[in-house]
């Protein structure tokens, strides 16, 4: 985190709690995410931030309380401030991640034993799903996984941002994550039907349907590229 130009507080009556960024302590209004407090405070946050709205997982940050002794884990997009928060952000959780081609794999337990073997020393602690934000049974898809009961293991994932939180908690060092993943690419390749307007979609594109929208796209000024997305017609999907 840079230190930016602090803000000047406002007059009003919004209450105020007394939080600590790296150790500082820093009025900022109760009613804000760990995130906006960040910023509240003067900081510039240049990474361990995306979508700003719980869905890209960037924003991994643990916390103490005060008077407690636990270490706390949340996104900091997603978390209201609570006075007494003592804060630090987390850099990126760079888990190791395998490379395979799914076209090459089953969906089975051997598929993930080969590329997730850390899988079969789970200790059933249930640490990651504790700590998940998105309330998912993290210990339950990696169990999933290593049966090869890729099905559940992928609907159990289905809602995780990859934010890496489980995977900092894990003592058998596990990236739980990443076998979520894998599990629900074995399950959409080999275990559903592939929507039959995603297949026409993609057809239409190898045909070079589009290739002369995308070129003529491709030169456009960044600022025509914006006019053009502003002035776009909405499709009514509902009616369409
Ligand atoms: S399963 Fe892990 S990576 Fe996914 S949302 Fe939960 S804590 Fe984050
Ligand atoms: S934290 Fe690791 S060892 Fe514990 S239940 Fe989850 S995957 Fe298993
Ligand atoms: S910034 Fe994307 S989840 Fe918080």
């Amino acid at each position: 985190m840079a230190k930016a130009k602090p803000k000047t507080k406002t007059e009003n009556s919004t209450p105020m709690v007394k939080i600590f960024i790296m150790g500082a302590a820093h009025e900022v209004p109760a009613s804000l995410t760990i995130m906006k407090a960040i910023e509240y405070a003067g900081f510039k946050i240049t990474r361990g931030s995306g979508c700003r709205a719980g869905f890209c997982g960037a924003c991994g940050t643990i916390y103490r309380k005060e008077g407690d002794y636990r270490i706390y884990a949340a996104l900091a997009c997603q978390t209201q401030v609570e006075d007494g928060m003592v804060l630090t952000q987390l850099p990126f959780v760079p888990a190791p991640k395998a490379r395979y081609n799914v076209d090459e794999l089953q969906p089975n337990a051997s598929a993930m034993l080969k590329y997730y073997p850390e899988v079969a020393r789970c200790l059933s602690c249930n640490a990651c799903s504790k700590v998940c934000p998105q309330e998912i049974k993290v210990m339950d898809y990696v169990q999933y996984s290593l049966q090869g009961q890729i099905k559940k293991a992928a609907d159990e994932s289905f809602d995780c941002v990859q934010c890496g939180l489980c995977a900092i908690r894990c003592p058998a060092e596990i990236p739980q994550y990443h076998v979520g993943m894998l599990a629900r690419r074995l399950h959409g390749k080999y275990n559903l039907k592939a929507p039959e307007n995603l297949e026409h979609r993609v057809k239409e594109i190898e045909d070079g349907v589009y290739t002369e929208a995308f070129s003529e796209l491709m030169k456009l000024s960044k600022a025509d590229l914006k006019k053009r997305y502003t002035e776009r017609d909405f499709i009514d999907q509902k009616k369409a």
